[in-house]
């Protein structure tokens, strides 16, 4: 005979169980989105935890509910349980019915928060975002409905629990407020790079080989002399050679993160190189000597459940490296397109590593370029592609710019995006306020006045010069990444950007 009052435990235990996995939900959102955890491993798993915590937090929701529904002692209707104020339930007589109507509304933004999570991939990003926000609102007013509704109120064990949880979203929240920027950011700003850098971290390293990868690219193979450590990077960064007549080349690396001891690029003798890469190809041999600074990265790989990679030619270089690095059971597919097999580089290896993931396109066999409209169809994931400018233009348009990351092989001309005028930047280091003229560039301006500024390219591609911005809109002219994600990780690159009418602060 099961005990009549079964279904009032069952309330409370759901209700105790939703309350703390919605704090620990919202707690680890929280870490997960600031820069109290840095991302190592693109740990896909971290967020699949706070998911599944908000989606267990949900169930157990329903569990309190509908417990209540069938507890014939409770006695709640559908409408007590779905419309504020219905219910005639009162523990508090001055409170009249807003503990239970509290309950109700948290419900309804419950609902709301895990609709659009689960809709997240369709919904426009700022959308998904706001009502994702209310989250925090959630765990305050949860906390209410509890203290003000709860039967156990006077019970220790209830009560340690309940200050336990208020104390754990106290925290959560005062982290939430103390650093706002997003993961994404942290990793672009922080840890990842070195805005505002005032020497260069050159490396006098040594060809240990060079090994012919497919028709005109040349694979290099870099180590200290001493054979020592190089410094650590990630996928998706870049190394700048520093070749004769002062010419600065970046190279994505293409081998193993793990492997310390070498740095590994690829490099394509391009028809209309200035030089650079045919130095590369015809004079720079093995056992020579040479420096290296870097490796920087603006090209970064963000969590996700699912990737879509695209290279282009010798795009393949930062992707390889990225594809090498997910897990065994990541889901992704890489698309990766070029005139002829015999010009690409990697392209048997790949195969052979990765199977069917990994979509060859040679246009000389296939007779034509790649069908991107077949291949995004129903795909929501993130997409990272480095190729030429074709494929970058029509993935731009075809993609939401919130999913898409492109690294560009070279500037693009955005001289028309903008009317160019003079402007006036904040150096917030030492407070100095200078006027930058009409044909004068940033970077020229804020070395003159002792911004000492590293640069390379000098084109708004290398992303060398890279400063971060505290306030004030850029005008970015630049081609290093998407705007939104410049102004979202907030740096600009002034050897092409600017300012507009009103003060730029730098944090220079
Ligand atoms: S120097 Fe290359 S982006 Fe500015």
């Amino acid at each position: 005979m099961l005990d009549p009052a079964i279904w009032w435990y069952v309330t409370r235990a759901s209700a105790i169980i939703a309350w703390a996995l919605m704090v620990i939900s919202v707690t680890w959102g929280i870490l997960l989105s600031t820069r109290v955890i840095k991302p190592k491993d693109n740990p896909s798993w971290l967020l699949d935890l706070h998911r599944w915590l908000s989606g267990m937090t949900v169930v157990f929701v329903g569990i309190h509910m509908a417990s209540l529904f069938i507890d014939e002692y409770a006695a709640f209707t559908f409408q007590d349980l779905f419309v504020p104020f219905h219910s005639q339930y009162q523990k508090i007589a001055w409170l009249g019915g807003w503990p239970i109507a509290l309950g109700v509304i948290c419900t309804y933004i419950l609902i709301a928060v895990q609709a659009t999570s689960l809709m997240m991939k369709k919904l426009p990003r700022k959308y998904w975002k706001a009502i994702h926000y209310s989250s925090y609102a959630l765990v305050l007013l949860v906390s209410f409905h509890a203290g003000w509704s709860g039967t156990d109120v006077r019970a220790w064990a209830y009560r340690i629990t309940a200050l336990t949880l208020i104390t754990l979203t106290t925290v959560a929240l005062i982290v939430r407020i103390l650093f706002p920027k997003s993961a994404k950011t942290l990793s672009a700003t922080v840890e990842g790079r070195r805005p505002n850098q005032k020497t260069e971290n050159l490396h006098k390293v040594v060809v240990d080989r060079v090994t012919p990868l497919a028709d005109g690219i040349l694979g290099f193979d870099f180590v200290l002399p001493d054979r020592s450590n190089l410094d650590p990077w990630v996928p998706g960064a870049h190394v700048t050679l520093h070749l004769p007549g002062d010419m600065k080349r970046q190279y994505s690396l293409c081998g193993d993160p793990a492997d310390r001891s070498q740095y590994s690029i690829a490099v394509l003798e391009s028809p209309q190189s200035r030089g650079g890469s045919r130095y590369v190809h015809e004079s720079l041999k093995a056992g020579m000597a040479l420096e290296v600074s870097g490796p920087h990265n603006h090209f970064e790989l963000e969590a996700s459940n699912e990737y879509l990679f695209i290279a282009g030619g010798i795009g393949i270089t930062p992707i390889k490296a990225m594809i090498e690095s997910l897990p065994s059971r990541r889901q992704w597919r890489l698309l990766y397109a070029g005139r002829s097999r015999n010009s690409m580089a990697y392209a048997n290896e790949l195969v052979e590593m990765f199977g069917d993931r990994v979509i060859v396109h040679a246009d000389d066999e296939q007779g034509g370029r790649p069908d991107l409209d077949a291949l995004l169809e129903g795909f929501n994931g993130h997409v990272y592609v480095c190729g030429p400018e074709p494929l970058l233009d029509a993935l731009i348009s075809k993609v939401p710019v919130d999913r898409l990351h492109y690294e560009r092989f070279s500037a693009v001309d955005r001289s028309d995006d903008a009317v160019i005028e003079a402007f006036e930047v904040t150096l917030s280091r030492s407070n100095l306020t200078i006027a930058v003229g009409k044909d004068e560039s940033l970077l020229d301006a804020l070395n003159e006045n002792g911004g000492a500024l590293i640069s390379s390219c000098g084109e708004g591609v290398c992303g060398t010069c890279e400063v971060r911005v505290l306030k004030g809109q850029p005008v970015h002219l630049d081609s290093v990444m998407s705007d939104e994600d410049k102004d979202a990780i907030g740096v600009m690159y002034p050897c092409v950007s600017r300012g507009t009418g009103s003060t730029l602060v730098l944090d220079i």
